[in-house]
């Protein structure tokens, strides 16, 4: 077993994420449920598609403890941008027909200002739902002028997954990286060097936010100013050009989403894959994977700045309008809890945002990041995108332009003048 240790330097914060290079509370009492004694309460939890079958087995779990609450899952699409505006439609016209759903971590500040969720600090507190025992990071992302209007549930950091049997020595910068891509494509039945999200849509923004945060850019400072026409975020789209334009991506690559590279990753096409933390769970699948016990992890490669990693997740919220809020409450709790969060670490293979199980030995078997303590750590020190109620219009400007590079309709030069320009004109600085 081999652990590497990479610096990463970004927004002033110094972090060592330290990952392996190798193969390797309260517990939910039964609860009555039903608004009367006896009677069957069914409460609909929406959430984005689930490849790893944890959520079933989540679910299944609930019902066994709380025989009382029925409970319907409903599949939103795998697109958090799309799952997003359908929630709006929805919420925007007070509809009951969800009660429960998982929001992306960049969603709070505008759900909770336009009045979508419960707030759920009276649960809390009577529940004695000890707030500390979470990653603060994710507790604060669903906390709005003082109140909490989410759970987290768990936490993403981009991460880069690597075939054992291809690749010798992971590579520590994207120049490097660069190199392997282009002489291992080919080697072991790949087909290609690299793959990544480079689709318009949210993850594109997560794939950027990474280039150009390990070149020292940014899209706003601490003040909210926006400072992202920088010769650093300029050195960093440059680098994702070069990536995307390379002859070892797909050739479709500004079509794929996670749901395409980690597909192609699964099938063995790809020496390199960059993607979140349930790529390992997806990898060692045998129905699903061929590359069971092939496949390593490490951070992201460095700019000259150091590695940066683009801090994501979901949370669970209750929707203001549900009519079974009690019920909402205990299934969301649950989920959110020790329980329900080991389900969705060993078997979705998405890291906790409930730190007692780091301790977990089930947990720490389940992915060589859970086993590693200084991956908390670095997940801690990933970079958030702007925490803002008009964050959707931020991501737009960003997907928009970042896209028109990609395809050789701007400069980076251009692309980041124009976002200059235009989210400065959203958030009204
Ligand atoms: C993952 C992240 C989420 C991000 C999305 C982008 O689901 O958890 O925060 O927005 O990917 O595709």
């Amino acid at each position: 077993m081999k652990w590497k240790k990479i610096a990463l330097l970004n927004a002033g914060l110094a972090m060592s994420l330290a990952l392996t290079a190798c193969s390797s509370g309260q517990q939910a009492q039964p609860q009555p449920g039903g608004d009367k004694q006896g009677e069957k309460v069914k409460i609909v939890f929406a959430r984005g598609k689930d490849v790893t079958g944890a959520t079933q087995q989540l679910v299944e779990a609930f019902k066994k403890t709380h025989p009382n609450i029925d409970v319907e899952v409903r599949e939103m699409p795998a697109d958090t941008g799309q799952s997003h505006d359908q929630y709006v439609t929805m919420l925007s016209a007070k509809s009951s027909e969800i009660d429960v759903f998982d929001l992306d971590v960049i969603w709070p500040a505008e759900f909770a200002q336009a009045g979508y969720l419960l707030p759920l600090d009276r649960f809390i507190e009577e529940d004695k739902i000890n707030l500390k025992d979470y990653i603060q990071g994710a507790v604060e992302a669903g906390n709005f002028e003082g109140k909490q209007w989410t759970m987290p549930k768990f936490i993403d950091t981009g991460l880069l997954f690597y075939r054992k049997d291809v690749v010798k020595q992971p590579p520590k910068t994207w120049d490097e990286l660069i190199q392997q891509a282009k002489s291992l494509k080919g080697q072991g039945g790949t087909q290609f060097g690299y793959l990544m999200q480079a689709k318009q849509y949210e993850g594109l923004v997560c794939n950027f936010l990474e280039f150009i945060s390990s070149y020292g850019g940014k899209i706003l400072d601490d003040q909210g100013n926006v400072v992202v026409n920088s010769p650093e975020t300029i050195k960093g789209l440059k680098k994702m050009m070069e990536v995307v334009k390379s002859d070892f991506v797909p050739k479709n690559i500004t079509t794929f989403t996670e749901l395409e590279s980690h597909t192609a990753f699964i099938e063995g096409q790809s020496p390199f894959i960059r993607n979140w933390p349930y790529q390992w769970a997806l990898a060692q699948d045998p129905k699903q994977s061929k590359i069971v016990d092939k496949v390593g992890v490490s951070p992201l490669p460095a700019g000259d700045k150091g590695s940066a990693a683009t801090l994501g997740g979901w949370m669970s919220g209750i929707n203001k309008y549900s009519k079974h809020p009690k019920e909402a409450w205990e299934f969301l709790k649950f989920m959110t809890g020790p329980e329900g969060q080991k389900i969705t670490a060993v078997k979705g293979g998405s890291a906790p945002t409930y730190l007692p199980l780091y301790d977990d030995s089930e947990v720490k078997n389940a992915s060589p990041l859970f086993a590693n303590k200084d991956f908390v750590k670095g997940i801690s020190a990933a970079v958030p995108r702007p925490t803002s109620p008009v964050y959707p219009k931020i991501s737009e400007v960003i997907q928009i332009e970042v896209s028109k590079a990609l395809a050789g309709q701007q400069t980076a030069e251009q692309a980041v003048q124009n976002m200059e320009k235009k989210i400065k004109e959203v958030v009204g600085k």
